[in-house]
Formats: C-alpha cells, sequence, structure tokens
C-alpha cells in the first residue's frame, strides 16, 4: 500500500467512516478535531457504534498537538468553509496526496483558484470526495457503456433526492439544518451542496462518453427561510456540454423514501444505476428493447464506500496511474455548476462557463 500514515481532519460523521477505511486499508490514523466533545463522542459513540468497538491505534487529538510532516494522504473531514484553508496548509506538509470532503467548496469559490494552483506547484495529487463514481456498481456502469451495451446514448439523468432526516439520523448530536452548515446554502449546504454527488455524478458519466465538461447551465432553486437557516430544498438543473450534449440532474433535501438513481437512454435500451437499491446494496438494471431485464446486484455495506474510495485514492498513487475519476479538477467542474446554478435561479437566465477564466466566478456569464 501506499497509503500508510493518514491525518484526517474533523472526527464528525465522515471523519469515522474515513478513519475506519484507513484502518481497513492498514494504515496508522491521526484524527485531529477542533472539539474535545467531537474527539470523545468519535470514540465512545461513533465508532463503536457504527464498528463494532474503538480502535484504540487511532489517535485523536486537537490542533494544539497534532503532529505535521510525514503524512501519505491528509483528508479534510470538516464543514465546507474549512476544506479550502486547511487543505491549503496541508498542501504545505507534502504529503502524497490530499482527500477533501464535498462540496469542495461555498459557491462563492472562494480560494477554489488557490488550491488548483498551490496543489500543482507542490506536486500533491487532491482527490474529492465524490466517492459513488469508485464504487462497485458505478465501475460495473463503466463497464457496460464502454461495451455499448445499449447502443448510442441519447441522454441520461440523474436524481439524488433524499429527506434530511436520513442526514440527521447521521448526525443525531444536531437537531436541524440550522445547526450545521447543511442550512445554509451560502456556506456549501442546502440540495445543491450536500447532494452535488449527483451532479458529480452526471459529470462522471458525460466524461466516460467522451462529453466533456458542462458548458451550460439552466436551473431552477427552491430557497426555504427557517429560523436562521437559509438552504435550498430543490435544485433542478439542465445541462449542456462542450460538445452539446443535453442531460438533467435532480436534487432535494425532501424526498422520502430516498431515491438515489442514474439513467441512461440508449438507441438500444436503457440502463439504470440505483444506489441502496435494497438494503443489501446497489444495482444496475438493463433493459434491452425487446427483452427481459437484466437486474445485476453489487452487495455492500457503508463502509465499504469509503474503504472502496480509499483503495482508489491509493491505486491512483502508484506510479504510471491514470488519472482519477476523483480528482481535484473533477470537484472544481462541480462546484462551478452549482455556483452557476445559483446565479441562473438568481438572474433568471442561463449561464455559460467559460473555463479560461479560472475556477472563479468571473468563469460565469448569464446568456
Ligand atoms: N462523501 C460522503 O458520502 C460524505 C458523507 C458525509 C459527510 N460528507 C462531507 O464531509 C464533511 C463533514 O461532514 P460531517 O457530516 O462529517 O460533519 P460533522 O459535523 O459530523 O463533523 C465535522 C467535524 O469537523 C470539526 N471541525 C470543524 N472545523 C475544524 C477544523 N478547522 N479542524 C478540525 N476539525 C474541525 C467539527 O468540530 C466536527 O466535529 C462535509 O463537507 C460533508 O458534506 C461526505
Amino acid at each position: 500500500m501506499n497509503i500508510k500514515r493518514v491525518k484526517i481532519y474533523g472526527a464528525g460523521s465522515i471523519g469515522n467512516h474515513l478513519a475506519n477505511a484507513a484502518r481497513a486499508v492498514g494504515a496508522d490514523v491521526v484524527v485531529v478535531d477542533v472539539s474535545e466533545a467531537a474527539l470523545q463522542r468519535m470514540k465512545t459513540e461513533i465508532y463503536p457504534m457504527r464498528y463494532g468497538s474503538w480502535d484504540a491505534a487511532i489517535q485523536l487529538c486537537t490542533p494544539a498537538s497534532e503532529p505535521k510532516g510525514g503524512f501519505d494522504l491528509i483528508c479534510i473531514g470538516t464543514p465546507p468553509a474549512y476544506h479550502l484553508p486547511l487543505a491549503l496548509a496541508a498542501v504545505k506538509e507534502q504529503p502524497k496526496a490530499i482527500q477533501i470532503e464535498k462540496p469542495l467548496c461555498a459557491p462563492s469559490l472562494e480560494l477554489a483558484d488557490d488550491i488548483a494552483r498551490e496543489a500543482a506547484a507542490a506536486g500533491v495529487k487532491v482527490f474529492i470526495g465524490y466517492d459513488h463514481v469508485v464504487g462497485r456498481s458505478a465501475r460495473k456502469l463503466q463497464d457496460l457503456l464502454r461495451e455499448k451495451v445499449v447502443g448510442e446514448v441519447a441522454t441520461f439523468d440523474v436524481e439524488f433526492r433524499e429527506h434530511w432526516g436520513g442526514i440527521f439520523k447521521a448526525h443525531p448530536w444536531l437537531s436541524g439544518p440550522a445547526d450545521s452548515y447543511l442550512g445554509f446554502w451560502e456556506a456549501g449546504g442546502g440540495a445543491s451542496g450536500e447532494h452535488s454527488h449527483a451532479l458529480n455524478f452526471w459529470q462522471f458519466i458525460s466524461h466516460q462518453l467522451g462529453h466533456g465538461r458542462v458548458s451550460e447551465v439552466d436551473a431552477m432553486l427552491t430557497y426555504v427561510r427557517d429560523g436562521k437557516a437559509h438552504y435550498d430544498s430543490l435544485c433542478l438543473l439542465h445541462l449542456r456540454t462542450e460538445d452539446g450534449f443535453t442531460g438533467r440532474v435532480v436534487q432535494d433535501v425532501v424526498t422520502q423514501p430516498v431515491k438515489k438513481w442514474a439513467f441512461i437512454q440508449g438507441t438500444a435500451g436503457t440502463l439504470e444505476w440505483h444506489n441502496g437499491y435494497n438494503p443489501q446494496g446497489d444495482a444496475v438494471i438493463l433493459k434491452k428493447v425487446g427483452q427481459p431485464a437484466e437486474l445485476t446486484e453489487l452487495p455492500k455495506r457503508r463502509p465499504d464506500d469509503f474503504i472502496e474510495e480509499m483503495k482508489h485514492i491509493d491505486a491512483c498513487l502508484q506510479p504510471g496511474a491514470a488519472p482519477s475519476v476523483m480528482s481535484l479538477e473533477r470537484g472544481l467542474e462541480t462546484m462551478l455548476v452549482v455556483a452557476a446554478a445559483h446565479l441562473s435561479e438568481k438572474t433568471k437566465r442561463r449561464v455559460k462557463i467559460d473555463y479560461t477564466k479560472g475556477w472563479s466566478p468571473a468563469a460565469l456569464s448569464p446568456l
């Protein structure tokens, strides 16, 4: 394994998953959190409840006593506002790689250009935590697309629709959206930020099919004010790529039961990808015109999502490895579209993305 020493910022929900995944691949793990209560909760509640028992080999500390330098991988699992300041500091430690959780930053795109520049200058590989694109079911979908089982793809849609309830079940210490960034779209929360896995998955398919980056965004969002909270509960995106391909993404925090789904329409049939098809895992369904549906179930447990992610990052650190589908550039592309979506709703116009202008609001202009 290339990943032998891992430092994780954030002892919350994702920090626990990443720590467990890093331990599963045999790495030494240090977790840093600004909150003593969060570190304690990790040790006595979240980790033992999720994975059976606390792993005493995991070192817990606050920033005052955190070790610096000598890490293969530094993961940033804090609320989005801290992602890029911590990532920029992490670059200076010269790890082999940095993993930053999704969404990469707030829709203001502050520091987005800086991380791209600094990571490239330091030669540090950066991965964004859109882990669905490296799961077994996504790899199955990729294989079927490569084999062109549904012929030429005409269009595809992705929907991640999940009521807040599921998220707050994983955070029993929060009483509602206003208690965290989740309830504030400008801080990277709301449906557009929290469920940006859907948009990123759409971009993943677009790249896989050779249609490239999104160049036009036509969006409608529903914003909710609830006490102090101000978030988008529904984010509808119509997207066009640089080569003129068109498709659709839906993200919401109202749908229950949850639906996480991709649908691909080809000339010879359809492909459906279901995340959480049943309690046992994911599935891919192939329907060829005039033939019975072929269901492929891909069993998994929730911790497997992050173990697959850790293995993917490790494989990408091999000399000569292909560019990652979880790369910084892919995460930045996703953030540009999220920012474009808010601008589209605000201006009531379609927004064009100009990638020559960098990862900043200057790249966005209403048509
Ligand atoms: N990839 C996924 O499937 C997935 C799943 C869950 C969460 N996430 C993402 O992970 C991030 C964190 O979400 P969460 O649910 O774990 O949040 P959380 O609130 O459970 O935990 C975040 C932790 O970060 C700590 N923190 C804040 N600032 C810090 C700093 N400067 N240094 C160290 N620690 C700091 C907080 O004290 C808190 O304990 C979010 O961006 C979220 O979208 C991704």
